[in-house]
């Protein structure tokens, strides 16, 4: 069998250096990686350094190799295009269909899936025409990935870093393994989801918290971006690194992650509320470590109900055809108490997990039961995390209606 081949385009950033390591890893896993600079690019890693890390002829400019008609061919074959480090510059003329050099030419031919990993300072992903040509592209099927947050070139610190390498190849595999007829479906789209378990604190060292690990709902904003998805993750204590291409929102108590939800779900077209949410918290709190006294019962901890997120983001959607999905934890009675949950709790799909042996919190593996609003159930044999976030994904995109709105905030 043929390599997937991929095309490698590296504009003018700082950050090109990592892009050495993202097409080592490309290569060692088996693709056929073409690497496309812009002439920019190369003041930073030279063509050498490209041609000997790719096995392939370097290229910038439309007139070498006339003959093989390179600014028509590149694109046209290729499975993947993957621009790491995208700068403002290179957003923009891709957003506006300018091409002026190899890899715009090919970005203009490619017919695969494009993944566009995005490096610049702060103030430049934050302008308003950044935003839109990012916005552009996502309407139009590209994955964007968010940048991260953290130390930028020179003194400064804040987002518009480009993501770890690793995680870099890790969305181009997973876009790869879906295939370009399957394509994008969530792009345009901007998915909450909530992962983790809440704590409610006691005192300063104690809180009430749960077992919940946090990786079903990373699989699930991992798996959107890979989609297409600008997403909003809402982590609460997993102590995991942040996912590559998200926005991360860090929250501790249900109170607090309660209103991450209700902010980010405004112009949210999907909501998945995969976080176990403490049903109950300390009635009082008290300010000092709550200290045992010789001879004395301790006092019995007084709780007061939280707040139902998932309830009250199914009665009020922030907008007209939002899809909320929400979890269940089962032990007995798995379907029917699935099915009473999904009444009561008046959201589009229950993902319904059984949990006791080899089903425990924490495992990488999941078994589940999607039951949906107008009956249908979904049944999603044992596997990887990652595949029955997928599923979630199936059924969620034709229950979504039109992208009126579009994805043009400008929040970063
Ligand atoms: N949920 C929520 N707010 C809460 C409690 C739960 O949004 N205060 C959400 C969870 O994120 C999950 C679903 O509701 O999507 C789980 O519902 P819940 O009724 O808490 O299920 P269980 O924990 O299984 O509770 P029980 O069986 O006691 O009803």
């Amino acid at each position: 069998m043929d390599k997937p081949k991929v095309v490698l385009g590296v504009s003018g950033g700082i950050a090109a250096y990592k892009a050495c390591e993202l097409l080592r890893r490309l290569t060692e896993s088996g693709h056929d990686v073409r690497v496309v600079p812009t002439g920019a690019a190369l003041h930073f890693v030279g063509a050498a350094t490209w041609s000997a890390l790719s096995g392939n002829p370097v290229s910038t400019e439309v007139w070498s190799d006339v003959h093989e008609v390179p600014h028509v061919r590149i694109g046209q074959r290729a499975d993947l295009v993957v621009v790491a480090p995208a700068t403002a510059d290179m957003l923009a003329k891709a957003a506006h269909g300018i091409a002026d050099d190899l890899l715009t030419n090919t970005l203009l031919t490619a017919r695969c899936p494009v993944v566009f990993a995005p490096a610049m300072h702060t103030e430049m992903w934050e302008h308003p025409a950044t935003q839109e040509n990012v916005a552009t592209l996502r309407r139009r099927g590209a994955v964007v990935i968010e940048p991260a947050v953290g130390r930028l070139t020179g003194a400064d610190t804040g987002k518009g870093r480009l993501p770890d390498p690793d995680e870099i190849f890790e969305i181009c595999r997973r876009v790869l393994a879906r295939g370009s007829a399957a394509g994008p479906d969530l792009a345009g789209r901007h998915v909450v989801v909530s992962a983790g378990g809440t704590r409610e604190p006691l005192d300063p060292v104690r809180y009430l918290g749960n077992r919940s690990s946090g990786k079903q709902g990373y699989a699930l904003a991992r798996t959107a971006a890979a989609r297409g998805a600008r997403v909003t993750l809402i982590e609460a204590n997993t102590g995991m690194p942040d996912p590559a291409g998200v926005d991360v929102v860090h929250v501790g108590t249900a109170v607090q992650l309660r209103e991450a939800v209700l902010k980010a779900a405004a112009d949210a077209d999907v909501v998945v509320m995969a976080a176990a949410v403490a049903d109950f918290r300390p009635a009082s709190y008290a300010e000092g470590k709550i200290k045992k006294k010789d001879g004395q019962e301790p006092a019995p901890i007084a709780l007061v109900r939280n707040p139902d997120i998932l309830a009250e983001i199914s009665a009020e959607r922030a907008r007209p055809g939002q899809v909320v999905v929400g979890f269940a934890a089962e032990t007995d009675d798995v379907l029917a108490n699935g099915r009473d949950k999904l009444r009561r709790k008046g959201c589009d799909l229950l993902v319904v997990n059984e949990v006791g042996e080899r089903k425990t919190f924490g495992s990488e593996e999941n078994e589940a039961v999607v039951l949906a609003a107008d009956g249908t159930e979904t049944p999603v044999p044992y596997g990887p995390k990652e595949a029955l976030a997928e599923t979630v994904w199936d059924l969620v995109v034709p229950r979504l209606g039109g992208t009126d709105t579009g994805d043009s905030d400008t929040s970063g």
